[in-house]
Formats: structure tokens, C-alpha cells, sequence
């Protein structure tokens, strides 16, 4: 902050020396905007490096489609690849272990297909996988990983009046309590409840999510997570296959 104050000195051709307590305080006002902006910079869910060409997506399956088009629209400037792991799928009952290899796997193929930015349009690998990814496998100065639980967590909460907020998601989602930290991180007064929703994507999978055994199990996850709170104005579709 000295050489901020010297620097006002010299802006304002200061001399007297009664006014630096005055230009200490515009100084730390201006350190503090400086912060701010740094601090919102750094959590912006879009960071995208300067050299990013590829972006790649990664999901389980197909459902990861509908995050990609969204992002084409909003950048279609850059070039995509987008990996689903269909032979694999479902993640949403897997372990923390088998998710956690089988993300980094295509975090990994991604990178060498040239992509330096990675989004896990999955919501299973962004809850189980993302954050140890970040802090063990990868350098950010190489490839950026991000996912879609926290985005998604900064959007509702401007968007429900009562403040209650439901979250249909996997068995694996749910159990991450993902949705339920980030959420709280926005507004701890939130009250969020949790659904899982087992068979909402085998039913995807099969094709049967046209048929009419599909609306029983529609209205039983809808039904179930309404009558545990009644308040709810606002429900996450937690997981690519559901929208
Ligand atoms: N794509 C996964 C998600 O968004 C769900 C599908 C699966 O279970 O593989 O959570």
C-alpha cells in the first residue's frame, strides 16, 4: 500500500502530508475492489484459457448432449469433442472408485485428443470424481476441468422464491451430498431436499421413457420428493439424461 500511496501522491501532486491517511483509505478501498474482482475472476465457472481451441465433454452416455448443445450456442467459436462412455454407462450406481477411474480416463483421453479445457457434463463424475481429479491428476496450468454441479448451484438459488429447492438426481449424485454443499455455499438459509431417482435412466436407456410404464415412475420421484417438502418452488434436474 506505500507504493499505492506514493503513486496517489504523484497523481494528485500532493505534498502535504495530512492528507495520507486520506489516501490510505481510498487505497484500501481500491485494494479491496481489486480483490473482489480478482476473487470473482477466480471463481468464474467459465474460465477458459487464452490458447483453448478443443473443448471437450465428457459424459456417461448421451444425455451429456443436451450440455453440449447449450455451450456450442453460447461459444461457437471453439472446436468440441465429445466423449460418452455408453459402454460403460450407467455411473449413477457406481462407486466412488470405479467413477473416479473411469473420468479420469476420459479426462485423460481428452487431453490427448488435444483439448486443454474438459467439461464433465455428468453429474455423477462432476459429484464423485471432479474434485479429486482437480487436486491429484491434473496441472492447470496444462488442462482445466470443470463441472456442472456448481454452475447449476449458482443459478437455482436465484430462482426459487421460498427458498426451498429440490434435487432429482442418481443414486450416486444424491449420496455425494454435492448439490446440498454447493447450495448451501450460495445461501445457507436454503432448504434442499433429495430425491434419487434409480430408474429414471434405464428407463432412458432402454427407450422405454416413452411408454406408459414411464409415468409411473415419473410421478412416484416427483411425487415422493413434493410430499417430503411441500414448499419446494424450484427442482434441479440433476443428472443429462433427465432433461
Ligand atoms: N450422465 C449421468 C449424470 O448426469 C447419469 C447417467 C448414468 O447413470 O450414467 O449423472
Amino acid at each position: 500500500s506505500k507504493l499505492h500511496i506514493v503513486r496517489l501522491k504523484l497523481l494528485f501532486g500532493c505534498k502535504d502530508t495530512k492528507i495520507i491517511p486520506f489516501m490510505q483509505i481510498i487505497c484500501v478501498i481500491y485494494l479491496f475492489f481489486i480483490t473482489l474482482q480478482r476473487k470473482s475472476t477466480r471463481l468464474s465457472t467459465f474460465d477458459i484459457p487464452l490458447s483453448t481451441q478443443m473443448i471437450g465433454i465428457f459424459d456417461s452416455g448421451y444425455g451429456g448432449l443436451t450440455i453440449f448443445n447449450h455451450i456450442r450456442q453460447r461459444l461457437p467459436q471453439y472446436d468440441y469433442l465429445y466423449l460418452g462412455d455408453n459402454a460403460r454407462a450407467p455411473y449413477g450406481t457406481r462407486s466412488f472408485d470405479v467413477i473416479y477411474e473411469y473420468t479420469l480416463q476420459a479426462v485423460n483421453h481428452l487431453h490427448q485428443q488435444g483439448c486443454d479445457l474438459i467439461i464433465l457434463a455428468c453429474n455423477t463424475a462432476s459429484a464423485k470424481a471432479l474434485r479429486t481429479i482437480q487436486q491429484r491428476n491434473i496441472n492447470p496450468s496444462e488442462v482445466r476441468v470443470l463441472g456442472v454441479i456448481r454452475p447449476t448451484a449458482e443459478q437455482a438459488p436465484l430462482m426459487t422464491r421460498t427458498g426451498h429447492i429440490g434435487v432429482l438426481a442418481t443414486p450416486g449424485t444424491v449420496a455425494s451430498e454435492s448439490y446440498v454443499i454447493e447450495l448451501q455455499k450460495q445461501n445457507p438459509n436454503l432448504t434442499i431436499t433429495q430425491q434419487s431417482c434409480p430408474m429414471w435412466v434405464p428407463l432412458i436407456e432402454s427407450g422405454e421413457h416413452i411408454g406408459d410404464g414411464a409415468d409411473y415412475f415419473v410421478e412416484k420421484y416427483i411425487n415422493e420428493l413434493l410430499a417430503r417438502d411441500p414448499e419446494i418452488d424450484t427442482i434441479i434436474l440433476g443428472c443429462t439424461h433427465y432433461p
